[in-house]
């Protein structure tokens, strides 16, 4: 077995990391999405946040010449001193050390990179959950997805919810945008962005510090790298003109059925008028006609999240099993792996 870094040009191996990765998924998440080749291309390269990503392979007898493959994110803005870390095997080229040699590989270029901590997200049970344990990977938060299936809403569930939140949100108004943020609100949303500061995070991790230039370089720039459609909605709060809510989704379209959630953000000063209610009903709204084509709209949220949960709950999202958890090990331990 040979590792070697991914050219995200090779088309033939960008195939054979999304077929390894499909190949995972079928027994860690079998009704789960897949991110189609070109989203996944992008997010080797970058994060959803522009963060700098690099793609090594493990190359041998699989799909592309491709029988695993990891991503390293590592932070140039925040968090310099931690690399995200995903490690996928084929499920056929299992146990045999693959995995454990990817992670040595990974933890060298961290080391490089001057990392001294590696963190990544595992699902509860799964074979990843054992291999980070083995590696003695401490766990952190946990996280569940959750899915809705418009199919299944119950006629008129939305407009209750909708009058129940306008009526909560009275000297708020709704404004949408599809694709990049217009250049009046890059501001304003970087401003909003900053509320994802209170989320349950895990200790170590450092907040995200929004301006418009972020706005413009690292988080539309990268979905349109991407070539997802975004779509926006935000709250104004009328008497002082300020964006107080935002809510953003993303559709890839060759997976048009699955709309995923992006952030939900309602800012400290408007918090208690139902604002995140009032912004994803109003996105509901705007996909049925949009997007007619989504069937699942699928989120992620800690657990600890309970204001982000209880919306969910109440527009009639289901967690998805298996939850899964954050993890860290020192960069240190895994080079010696
Ligand atoms: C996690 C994953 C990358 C491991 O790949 P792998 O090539 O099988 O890993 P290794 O063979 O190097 O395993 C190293 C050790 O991890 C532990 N381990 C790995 N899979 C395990 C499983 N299914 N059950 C119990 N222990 C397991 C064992 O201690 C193993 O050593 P051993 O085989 O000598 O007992 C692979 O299962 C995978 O792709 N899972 C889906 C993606 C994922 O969850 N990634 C998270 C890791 S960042």
């Amino acid at each position: 077995m040979r590792i070697e870094r991914l050219d995200p040009s090779d088309d033939t191996s960008l195939r054979g990391c999304a077929a390894v990765y499909g190949a995972a998924l079928d027994i860690d998440d079998p009704d789960g999405s897949r991110m189609p080749a070109r989203v996944l291309g992008a997010w080797l390269r970058e994060g959803f946040t522009g963060d700098p990503a690099e793609g090594w392979l493990a190359r041998g007898n699989g799909p592309g010449g491709v029988i695993g493959w990891y991503r390293l994110e590592l932070p140039d803005q925040e968090n310099q001193d931690r690399a995200g870390l995903l490690i996928v095997v084929h499920p056929g080229c299992r146990r045999g050390g693959i995995g454990r040699a990817l992670l040595r590989h990974a933890a060298g270029r961290s080391a490089a990179a001057g990392r001294t901590v590696l963190s990544g997200e595992v699902r509860d049970g799964s074979a990843g959950d054992a291999f980070a344990a083995a590696a003695g990977a401490a766990p952190g938060i946990a996280a569940t997805l959750r899915r809705l299936d418009l199919r299944a809403l119950p006629a008129g569930k939305l407009a209750s919810l909708r009058a129940e939140a306008a009526a909560a949100a009275t000297g708020y108004s709704l404004v949408r945008w599809a694709g990049p943020t217009p250049a009046h609100y890059q501001a304003p949303l970087a401003q909003v962005l900053q509320a994802y500061a209170d989320a349950p995070h895990d200790a170590g991790v450092a907040a995200e510090t929004w301006d418009a230039d972020r706005i413009r370089e690292r988080c539309d720039a990268p979905l349109q790298a991407m070539g997802l459609r975004v779509y926006t909605v935000g709250a104004v709060h009328d008497a002082s003109g300020e964006l107080a809510a935002m809510t953003m989704v993303t559709v890839a379209p060759d997976s048009p059925r699955w709309a995923h959630q992006g952030l939900t953000a309602v800012t400290r000063p408007h918090r208690g008028h139902r604002l995140g209610l009032l912004v994803k009903i109003a996105m509901l709204d705007w996909l049925a006609t949009a997007e007619p084509a989504i069937e699942l709209v699928e989120t992620g949220n800690a657990s600890a999240n309970s204001h982000m949960i209880g919306v969910n709950d109440a527009l009639g999202f289901v967690p998805s099993a298996p939850h899964f958890h954050t993890c860290e090990l020192p960069v240190a331990d895994a080079v010696r792996e």
